[in-house]
């Protein structure tokens, strides 16, 4: 497996060792460079598919996810060349050849994103046979508005043996959707697979995420036409042919906050360059209500504690500009020392509290109730050795291990490698006490 995502992303390090050790109570002082989003890259990496031209990619992370990604486009044909300079990883990609047969069922397994290849092969070759996608276990996750939507456009599809069979031999037409629910990934599908196709798409109810106006603006550079951007209506004009395009990833929200979290939960200051307060949503209020200040300076936003102590406060996640659910496990535990109660509601995924045994194993007091966790805030926690169950679950026990006291050793660090860039090494630049070891 490493050696084909080596191949695909020479620049990919897989980081030996898989325990984390985490020695708490430092401050974090320092800078922390916020990378590109994952969940931008990724579908914009996939865009790459629907043009034979070139289309290159700044700001892109150094994560697993782009790692497996990379590999899977790779064996579809396409055409990588890394670049990395001072600014960051760049990628150009070419899918000047595609071979839509291609994809290795393992990869697709390791990554929930892999989806969206449907809709860029269909719009693109008429064709695509996927095993269904894995990813973090988190919900059930089912992609049955992606497959609505598809059939809608005339695609012919069909489940079998796990594997989606998908055909549009005369084409993808254009089709007036709407989504049951505002789904990120449906609504990237469509959008990737509406920009080839013959006539107008709608796309109502639509995700609003930030990621999405990323992948709409890249299309649009693409000579795609698509308008609505940010907003739950999606109107696309599909195109016979797009142009290749250069674009820089949107800086990533949730790298953001989980930093936020760090440098409050240890009481340090952190500067976050390309972090930007103004994505957060509904979090950029929740983080000021529990006592983390976000200031403006020429290098990055700044996050502190506005005050000597945090303060337990209520959230309820939902679809943007709602409490992200990707920061919810990162501010549980923020939450798990802050004064006072908390309740934590989690919306969008059915399973994703899979942290909170974890954290209460590091002696936070938290109960749960449905999709409520219940927070009691507690003086401080304790090290001890936990689990990272998905990529923000891990993330938010590194950051119950920088504030604890004692050692905490993590294991699961696929998880962290997939949606974090360099987060060890940012992280003991900054001051942190923490080393990866066998
Ligand atoms: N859903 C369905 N049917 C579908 C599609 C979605 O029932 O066909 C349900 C899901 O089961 C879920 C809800 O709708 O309960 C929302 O799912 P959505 O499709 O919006 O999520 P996603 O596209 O699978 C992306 C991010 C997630 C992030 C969610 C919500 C990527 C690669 N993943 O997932 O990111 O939590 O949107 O914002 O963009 C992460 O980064 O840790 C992560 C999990």
């Amino acid at each position: 497996m490493n050696a084909s995502l080596l191949a695909a992303a020479p620049w990919w390090r897989p980081d030996t060792g898989d325990t984390l050790v985490i020695r708490g109570g430092q401050p974090l002082v320092g800078t922390y460079p916020i990378s590109g989003a994952k969940n931008a890259v990724l579908p914009l990496m996939v865009s790459a598919l629907l043009t034979p031209h070139l289309v290159t990619l700044h700001n892109v992370p150094a994560n697993l996810d782009v790692a497996v990604l990379s590999s899977l486009l790779q064996r579809l044909g396409c055409e990588m060349h890394w670049s990395s300079t001072s600014a960051g990883l760049s990628v150009t990609i070419s899918a000047d050849r595609l071979e839509p047969r291609g994809i290795d069922g393992d990869l697709v397994a390791r990554m929930r994103a892999s989806v969206l290849l449907l809709g860029a092969l269909l719009a693109r070759c008429g064709e695509a046979r996927l095993p269904l996608p894995g990813g973090d276990a988190i919900g059930r996750r089912a992609i049955d508005f992606h497959l609505a939507g598809l059939r809608a456009m005339g695609a012919t599809v069909k489940l079998d043996g796990g594997v989606v069979q998908a055909t549009a031999p005369a084409g993808l037409r254009g089709a007036d959707i709407r989504l049951p629910l505002p789904s990120v990934g449906a609504t990237e599908n469509l959008l990737l697979a509406a920009v080839l196709a013959d006539g107008t798409t709608t796309i109502r109810n639509a995700a609003r995420e930030p990621e999405i106006a990323d992948l709409a603006a890249c299309l649009i550079a693409m000579g795609g036409k698509v308008s609505g951007l940010g907003t739950h209506e999606l109107s696309i004009e599909g195109a016979q042919r797009l142009a290749g395009a250069v674009h820089a990833v949107l800086p990533d929200r949730i790298e953001f906050g989980t930093l936020a979290c760090a440098a409050a939960i240890t009481d340090g200051e952190l500067c976050l360059p390309h972090g930007r307060v103004d994505l957060l949503g509904a979090a950029g209020a929740s983080f000021n209500a529990m006592g983390v200040d976000f200031s403006e300076t020429p290098d990055g936003v700044v996050a502190r504690r506005a005050r000597p102590g945090l303060s337990g406060i209520d959230i309820t996640t939902g679809p943007y500009p709602g409490f992200a659910t990707d920061l919810q496990a990162p501010v549980m535990a923020l939450l798990a020392t802050a004064a006072g109660a908390s309740a934590v509601s989690e919306t969008i995924f059915e399973q994703r509290f899979r942290h909170v045994d974890e954290l209460v194993r590091m002696g936070a007091s938290i109960a749960v109730r449905g999709r409520t966790a219940l927070v009691r805030g507690v003086d401080r926690l304790q090290g001890a050795a936990v689990i990272g169950t998905d990529v923000r679950a891990a993330a938010a026990l590194v950051i119950a291990g920088l504030g604890a006291c004692g050692e905490t050793r993590l294991g699961g660090l696929d998880h962290l490698d997939r949606g974090y860039d360099r987060l060890v090494r940012k992280l003991a630049l900054c001051g942190a006490d923490i080393v990866r070891l066998p």
